[in-house]
């Protein structure tokens, strides 16, 4: 009754949970962006365009307001609205729908602002074990009050790592560095997990780091070479060997052990890597797939990899335990993968046991035109959702508070994942539940911090 007392007056109080709640400017028909930028690469591999915190979208993608790409019914300030409506949940309360609970399979989330995977690059004895750094980089966020906090891409096998300072799981001496991690991030209240990942052609590369080299890393210099379905490089990276099919099953056993190792390690959710041009959007993507076996040519062949990656990944990971695929939803580039072909392939994700489709973009082949902005991948989450019917998570550009809130109500997406508003705020969901009008008693606050809440009077 508290609650419902302090904060009902602000709000438009709709009886409506989620997904019975569609917006508009959600349908595939209508997606369109204001801003356009130019990408020439994953983003945090060898060859992001630029490092501008506030330019760089994560997948090479560069704001430049020029002359809109196309119109649309959604522009890019359209997702920071001053007044949200809003939610009641399952318990009658009208708690921010941003900061309800989730429950995906047998999991339940506290909530549904999530940290997106982030490389770190600080395995500094480049062994994939984890170290202090990632325990403090992921518990600070786990402590913040994030509902799930997703590890950085952690490679299947050494020749997966983007870098060599990357983490990975395949060995046991990472699970027993994972599992001290997980274990202080449940402790917060939060749910841990971890983004299995090969990073195929754009592997081998330097850190993403000011001042560090771009490009592959030689051999002599502790890099390795790399494997893709075709043998083109991507960009100025060195040229990877077309894989076998006897690779290919290796590989989809790699993701199995490495999901089998996470379970031990004590991780709640696994996330497929399938986006950002490495090995598994490799397989999808025409632009990066020009095999002319069963593997490659039409979308049935292209999606063959990728399918068999999941089946093994959903048979090897206990069932109650949710499972995420991160995929580009387009390449931006005509003749490309996108959304079509996104929904498409999320209707065989979802019936394949998939729990969430993470909606992500580009990466696939550099100067692609991407037109980022507030929320600017809001529409390729929206557009999955409703294509699809499976939950989705929106992330790009989602910064504030209101933002994030209306994507949930407007049922855009399930959840929200916040990748560089986490790292500067690490504790943002706290800012959050200020924001949209929740008692600090009830906001996610470990209790050695609640003398830092938030509140009016300062
Ligand atoms: C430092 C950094 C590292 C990243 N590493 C990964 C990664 O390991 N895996 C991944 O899927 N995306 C990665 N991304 C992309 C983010 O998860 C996210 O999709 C992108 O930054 C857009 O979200 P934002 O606008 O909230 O930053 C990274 C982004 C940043 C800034």
């Amino acid at each position: 009754m508290l609650w419902a007392r302090r904060i009902a007056a602000p709000y438009d109080l709709r009886a409506t949970r989620g997904r019975s709640f569609h917006s508009p400017s959600g349908s595939a028909a209508t997606i369109g962006w204001t801003l356009v930028g130019v990408g020439s690469g994953p983003g945090f591999g060898p060859d992001v365009v630029s490092t501008e915190d506030a330019e760089d979208a994560g997948n090479g993608a560069v704001a430049s307001p020029v002359a809109p790409l196309v119109t649309s019914t959604l522009d890019a300030t359209s997702q920071t609205h001053d007044s949200v409506d809003h939610t009641v949940d399952d318990a009658g309360t009208d708690r921010p729908l941003l900061l309800q609970p989730l429950t995906l399979g047998g999991t339940t989330f506290r909530n549904r602002a999530w940290v997106a995977p982030m490389c770190q690059y600080r395995v500094e004895r480049e062994d994939g074990v984890p170290t202090d750094w990632h325990l403090v980089h992921l518990g600070a966020r786990a402590q913040g009050g994030f509902g799930l906090v997703l590890t950085e891409a952690t490679a299947v096998v050494p020749e997966g790592r983007i870098s060599p300072q990357d983490t990975g799981l395949w060995n046991d001496e990472q699970v027993e560095a994972w599992s001290r991690i997980t274990t202080f991030i449940r402790e917060q209240g939060a749910a841990s997990g971890v983004q299995l990942a090969h990073a195929g052609r754009k592997a081998s590369t330097y850190r993403d780091f000011p001042g560090e080299p771009r490009g592959t890393v030689p051999g002599d210099r502790g890099g390795w070479p790399t494997v893709a379905p075709s043998a083109e490089a991507f960009a100025d990276c060195a040229a990877p060997a077309e894989m076998t099919h006897d690779d290919v099953d290796a590989l989809v056993e790699a993701f199995a052990a490495a999901t089998r190792r996470a379970d031990r390690a004590g991780f709640d959710v696994v996330e497929i890597h399938a986006a950002h041009g490495y090995l598994l959007h490799e397989w999808l993507s025409p632009l990066a797939n020009h095999r002319t076996d069963e593997l490659g040519g039409d979308f049935e062949g292209r999606v063959t990899v990728p399918l068999r990656v999941v089946d093994a990944v959903r048979a090897a990971w206990p069932e109650d335990k949710p499972l995420l695929v991160r995929i580009s939803a387009t390449d931006w580039v005509e003749g490309g993968w996108d959304l079509e072909q996104s929904v498409r392939l999320s209707r065989l994700l979802a019936e394949r046991g998939v729990d969430l489709v993470d909606c992500s973009s580009g990466g696939a082949v550099p100067g692609a035109e991407i037109p980022v902005g507030p929320g600017y991948q809001v529409p390729l989450a929206a557009g999955v959702r409703e294509g699809a019917d499976v939950p989705t998570g929106a992330v790009g550009l989602i910064t504030e508070p209101k933002q994030a809130e209306q994507v949930l109500v407007d049922g855009e997406a399930d959840v929200v994942l916040l990748a560089r508003a986490a790292l500067r705020e690490p504790a943002w969901p706290l800012r959050a539940a200020h924001e949209l009008g929740m008692p600090w008693q009830e906001a996610p606050y470990p209790a050695a911090h609640a003398r830092g809440h938030w509140h009016d009077a300062r």
